[in-house]
């Protein structure tokens, strides 16, 4: 067995994901970090991690050359100078979604993870759904035939999220919440080329921004989709994706226990729809950080590496954009 990766986990809610995949991954925890003493104590106490290894700020970790790894679950505001900060002191980083929230913050993390060469990952944990990894595994098998057309929504209520970090119109709900739902059709069909969105506002007063919007979305080579994202809808939360191709469809989510195939037969209709189940897991933190972890043990280069989430979040700027405008919007993917 190889040597046990000694990993920080910074920001301590939906940082608890992290921690608890990295404890199940066999990952040493040298240090959890929260700015909150409460969240601190919390999770110390809940994951049994004695209170010398708690640290109220992560400068602290900066200087520890026994700590290879960190991970980051706070504010989108701060993911890129706590990326920046800790790859600069010589730490792999699994940063949270979206990777940052401006084409600054974004272009100085990369700058970043180019300069130090270590690695620098995203936390798009869609890509770990296993309905999503099957439909991926689907299209890629050519099983739906070739992709003419892919949606995917973002619907998850926010009412008692958003008084805080999350109500700065710089998070916009597209690029926190909704980036999950681009940066799937990202993954199962490509980097959509021109996007035109309309938002509408009527749930969420507290936020400054539309709480609903809808984009339509043209890819490369005879593809065209669909993004919806509400954060104040009234429904349990979904990513339900439907992708359509020439031989077949899919219809999946991240909440539900069975996907739906149709396959078109002999006489080229799709008569009778499979049923396939899948695992529910839509936070699926232990493969994730396996990925972390393999990645940097074998020195491979991960999927969602800086300029795969700097990607995400230019197709999410160019629906936002757009959406305010009412122009179509071509996405600026260089960075
Ligand atoms: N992948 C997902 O599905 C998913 C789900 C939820 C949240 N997130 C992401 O996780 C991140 C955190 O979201 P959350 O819901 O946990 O937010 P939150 O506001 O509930 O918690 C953030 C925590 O970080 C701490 N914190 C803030 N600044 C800090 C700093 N400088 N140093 C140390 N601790 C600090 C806060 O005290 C708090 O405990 C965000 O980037 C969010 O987009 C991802």
């Amino acid at each position: 067995m190889g040597k046990k990766l000694t990993a920080a986990i910074i920001g301590l809610k939906f940082g608890m994901a992290h921690l608890e995949g990295a404890l199940r991954c066999g990952a040493e925890i040298a240090a959890i970090c929260d700015s909150d003493p409460d969240a601190l104590r919390f999770a110390g106490e809940k994951y049994g991690i004695p209170e010398e290894k708690r640290v109220s700020d992560y400068r602290q970790l900066l200087g520890r050359t026994d700590i290879e790894a960190a991970t980051v679950a706070v504010p989108d505001q701060q993911h890129s100078l706590l990326t920046c900060e800790l790859l600069r002191s010589g730490k792999h980083v699994l940063c949270e979604k979206p990777l940052a929230l401006t084409r600054e913050d974004i272009r100085d993390v990369i700058r970043a993870a180019d300069e130090t060469g270590r690695t620098c990952m995203v936390g798009q944990i869609c890509r770990y759904t296993p309905a999503f990894e099957k439909a991926k595994q689907i299209i890629a098998s050519g099983g739906i035939g070739e992709v003419y057309f892919a949606e995917s929504e973002y619907a998850h209520d926010y009412m008692y999220l958003v008084d805080n970090w999350r109500a700065d119109p710089k998070r916009h709900g597209v690029i926190g919440g909704g980036c999950h739902a681009v940066d799937l059709l990202r993954w199962l069909v490509g980097d959509p080329q021109e996007v035109f969105a309309y938002g509408a506002h009527k749930l969420l007063p507290q936020v400054p921004y539309d709480d609903a919007t809808v984009a339509v979305l043209k890819f490369d080579e005879n593809v065209i989709g669909k993004v919806f994202v509400s954060t104040g809808c009234k429904r349990d939360y979904t990513m339900r994706t439907l992708v359509y191709g020439t031989k077949g469809t899919l219809i999946c989510d991240n909440t539900s226990p069975t996907m739906t195939l149709f396959v078109a037969g002999a006489d080229g209709m799709a008569h009778e729809p499979q049923t396939i189940p899948v695992e529910v897991n839509n936070h699926n933190a232990v493969r994730e950080f396996e990925v972390f972890a393999d990645a940097i043990r074998s020195g491979k280069p991960v999927e969602t590496d800086a300029r795969e989430g700097a990607k995400t979040v230019a197709a999410c700027l160019a629906i936002v954009e757009s959406s305010v405008t009412g122009r179509a919007v071509r996405p600026d993917y260089v960075f």
